[in-house]
């Protein structure tokens, strides 16, 4: 077993809560948890971006992360969210090419984009990789693989130490909980994806690069998943908003 350093506890609000006032009261509490985790523990919290601005203001034991970035650098893109803003508000971390992102249009040439421009201005970047369906013959394989060489392949490799990567198969995204993946499956995705980092990188590098998992995690399959699957944590989104149980993840994940 590879000794995993650090996990990450990733939470990923999307369009929530509704008001700042619910966003900061959650950040409160899943700061408690993240606090007396902090050593064996990263939290991530991905807001959307004007609460990312004003949560950032008090200074917490949670990193803040944004939930996308322009592919572009500046210039005249109206209603676009360039990376360096987010990062000049306090965020640290990026997610690009959530598979709700690629739906609204995102191709793998917008995510390779994406992930430079938010490489470029600081930020540690999540990217998101995973199948649509599964198939018995390994074409998810070629679709996971192809993915992660289109996002990767053009990267200068001083970058390669602040990416992640969350597979998240995107028909267990907003499902059933019990339809999260198996840790057993899980962990044959956390080989195969180290193996086409390793081609990349380098298997010293590609053995660095934090592995995370997303797709209807609850707190009952993260405790299944941290133990046996091999990731390096997780990226939840709905039971993120849940502070009690966010909080109770980023605690048994201190336990690991
Ligand atoms: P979910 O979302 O945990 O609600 O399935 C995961 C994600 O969108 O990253």
């Amino acid at each position: 077993m590879i000794r995993r350093g650090k996990l990450y506890i990733v939470g990923n609000w999307k369009m929530n809560p509704d008001t700042y006032d619910e966003a900061r009261h959650i950040a409160t509490v899943v700061c408690r948890s993240a606090r007396s985790a902090q050593r064996t523990v990263t939290t991530v919290i991905c807001p959307p971006a004007p609460f990312l601005a004003l949560l950032a203001r008090s200074r917490r034991p949670i990193c803040l992360g944004t939930q996308d970035v322009s592919s572009a650098f500046d210039g005249a893109y109206t209603g676009e969210i360039a990376a360096r803003h987010m990062r000049s508000v306090g965020a640290t971390y990026a997610i690009v090419g959530h598979s709700e992102r690629r739906r609204s249009g995102d191709t793998d040439t917008t995510v390779r984009e994406k992930t430079l421009r938010s490489l470029e201005a600081g930020l540690k970047t999540i990217i998101c990789v995973g199948e649509e369906s599964r198939d018995d013959h390994g074409a998810f394989l070629s679709f996971v693989r192809n993915q992660l060489l289109e996002a990767l392949s053009a990267l200068p490799k001083k970058h390669c130490s602040d990416v992640i990567i969350a597979y998240e198969p995107v028909w267990a995204v907003g499902g059933n909980y019990q339809d999260a993946l198996s840790p057993d499956h899980i962990h044959q995705m956390v080989i195969f994806i180290r193996k086409v980092l390793s081609e990349l990188w380098g298997r010293a590098d590609a053995m660095r690069v934090p592995i995370l998992y997303g797709g209807s995690v609850d707190l009952e399959n993260a405790k299944r998943i941290l133990a046996s699957g091999e990731v390096n944590g997780l990226l939840v989104g709905r039971r993120s908003l849940d502070a009690t149980e966010f909080s109770s993840m980023i605690r048994y994940a201190a336990t690991i």
